[in-house]
């Protein structure tokens, strides 16, 4: 008898014990996952986990507004969703959103000038609909996105805006953190009078602009920092293709299987974006104590898609 109970004790826990590793194995996925339909099966099953773990959190507001659709990119002929994310092969995906626009047979996404797709005509946009057309469109068509780490995001960020001459940029945020974070009352008006004066921000000010609370007073944060959670809705939209910037070149193969145009549209070669070997060395200027609270500024874009919580800077 009692070996019977064993037994049967055996038949229930082995199961459930390989499903709690199988489980577990999801977890902050280390993008170790070779196979890609299956790696796009543990995004989703993560999106849906972690969506479901901070639903108080995540799910609070109703997406009513048209601000909320800011930037999903929309294919009527075939159905496509596409939410970009700017600092994640962004031209790149736009390139192609354009192609399909004008149609077959398609020009190579190559060919059009990164300036062309950025203009307001150039891609359908959600918030071109109403709000019963969208309603539809985000029910009904294909969507899918591309994320990366969230730390390697901000620093390509502050790399391409604030590193690089960017006037606007400068004149709409770095001057504010100019003025906030390096006492100065009257900040150059230019980004080259700045930097000939050697006080143009850090990435430390950057982290202390993203970390006051003075900043979101009027408005959210620009796109190009802002959380990808807030700007793509991961957890009111079952997504059907969660890309990853670190295994571009395998997810746009498979996404572009996946819309049945692999044979007619070819991905644009990428130039090597930043990785996460430098981390280490950028935040190396920022306290640890706001690297903390900039990690749980983006805690949901790290859990959601998987990224792996930065150890390293966040622990000594
Ligand atoms: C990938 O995994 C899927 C689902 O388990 C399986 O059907 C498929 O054969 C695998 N593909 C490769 C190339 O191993
Ligand atoms: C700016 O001024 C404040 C108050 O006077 C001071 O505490 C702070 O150290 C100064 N910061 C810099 C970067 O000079
Ligand atoms: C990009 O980086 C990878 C890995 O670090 C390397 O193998 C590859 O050659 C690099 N590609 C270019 C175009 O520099």
């Amino acid at each position: 008898m009692s070996r019977y109970k064993s037994f049967s004790f055996l038949m229930v826990f082995v199961p459930v014990f390989l499903l709690v590793l199988y489980f577990n194995n999801i977890d902050p996925e280390k993008n170790t996952e070779k196979n890609v339909t299956l790696r796009q099966a543990q995004r989703k099953e993560l999106r849906r986990k972690m969506c479901e773990l901070g639903k108080e959190t995540l799910y609070g507001k109703i997406l009513t507004t048209g601000k909320n659709f800011e930037n999903f990119i929309v294919d009527d002929s075939r159905k496509i969703l596409y939410c970009y994310v700017p600092k994640v092969a962004c031209t790149n995906w736009k390139r192609i959103m354009y192609v399909l626009k004008k149609g077959e047979p398609y020009i190579d996404p190559l060919s059009v000038h990164r300036n062309s797709v950025h203009q307001t005509k150039a891609l359908d946009y959600l918030t071109d609909f109403s709000p019963e057309e969208r309603e539809i469109r985000l029910r009904t068509y294909t969507k899918f996105l591309f994320v990366r780490d969230p730390f390697v995001r901000l620093i390509s960020a502050f790399r391409q805006k604030f590193q690089s001459i960017d006037e606007p940029f400068y004149s709409n945020y770095g001057k504010t953190m100019v003025r906030l974070y390096r006492n100065q009352s009257d900040p150059p008006k230019t980004q080259r009078e700045v930097i000939a004066l050697g006080l143009q921000p850090t990435f430390y000010n950057f982290v202390q602009y993203l970390l006051d609370p003075r900043t979101e007073r009027y408005g959210p944060f620009n796109e190009h920092w802002r959380q990808m959670h807030r700007l793509c809705h991961p957890c009111m939209l079952e997504y059907d293709f969660i890309g990853h910037q670190e295994t571009l070149e395998e997810d746009a193969g498979e996404l572009l299987k996946m819309l049945e145009v692999e044979n007619k549209i070819h991905f644009p070669p990428t130039k090597n974006a930043t990785t996460s070997d430098f981390i280490k060395e950028w935040f190396k200027t920022v306290p640890l104590e706001d690297r903390r609270m900039l990690y749980n500024l983006y805690k949901w874009d790290f859990k959601i898609f998987g990224f792996k919580r930065p150890d390293e800077i966040l622990d000594s």
